[in-house]
């Protein structure tokens, strides 16, 4: 199998989708970003970022960051983090993102997801293949809106989580 088709395995895991926010030196920014779980006790989060995103500069910078998990209602702010660099331009300004301060981090929180989580940074590892740094983030705070369903990316596409699977 070339290396091209195997890329299609990684594309195989169902993900969150969350705009990872960071704030540093009064510079604010974020890119769409999966999270996954760690470990509960403490409670662990970790991120995937490329080295050459502005959002990981501020991360690195801040050591702090928040996991904005969306809800399916707000599929287009996906595309509006997660396809532009935040060098130079505001990408909450320029597309008037709501955000509300968070209660324990300097990282701005995009308004009505389903979940906001606010993450310091543990640990990272820097010598990921990809020009990737995963950071392990502790929760220091959160709040969840159960009113709200997330979503969840697959090969390609999102999808809105909907019925709880039975035994
Ligand atoms: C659904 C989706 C998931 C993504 N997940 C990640 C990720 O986990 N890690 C990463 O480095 N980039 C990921 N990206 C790409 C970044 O969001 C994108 O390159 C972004 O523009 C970087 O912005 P920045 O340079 O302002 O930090 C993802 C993009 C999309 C659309």
């Amino acid at each position: 199998m070339s290396e091209r088709s195997l890329v299609q395995a990684t594309l195989q895991l169902p993900c969150s989708v969350t705009i990872l926010s960071a704030r540093a030196d009064k510079r604010q920014g974020a890119m769409t970003a999966s999270a996954m779980f760690v470990a509960e006790i403490p409670p662990l989060i970790a991120v995937s970022v490329s080295k050459t995103f502005a959002t990981y500069q501020l991360i690195e910078n801040s050591k702090e960051f928040a996991i904005n998990v969306l809800a399916d209602s707000q599929l287009d702010l996906a595309g509006k983090f997660g396809s532009i660099h935040g060098y130079e331009v505001d990408k909450f300004k320029e597309a008037n993102i709501a955000t509300e301060s968070a209660s324990k981090i300097g990282a701005p929180l995009v308004s009505d997801c389903f979940a906001n989580i606010e993450c310091r940074v543990r640990s990272s590892l820097w010598e990921v293949e990809g020009n990737h740094a995963i950071y392990v983030g502790e929760v220091i705070a959160f709040k969840v809106n159960n009113k709200l369903m997330p979503m969840v990316w697959l090969n390609g596409r999102y999808f809105t989580v909907g019925t709880q699977c039975r035994v």
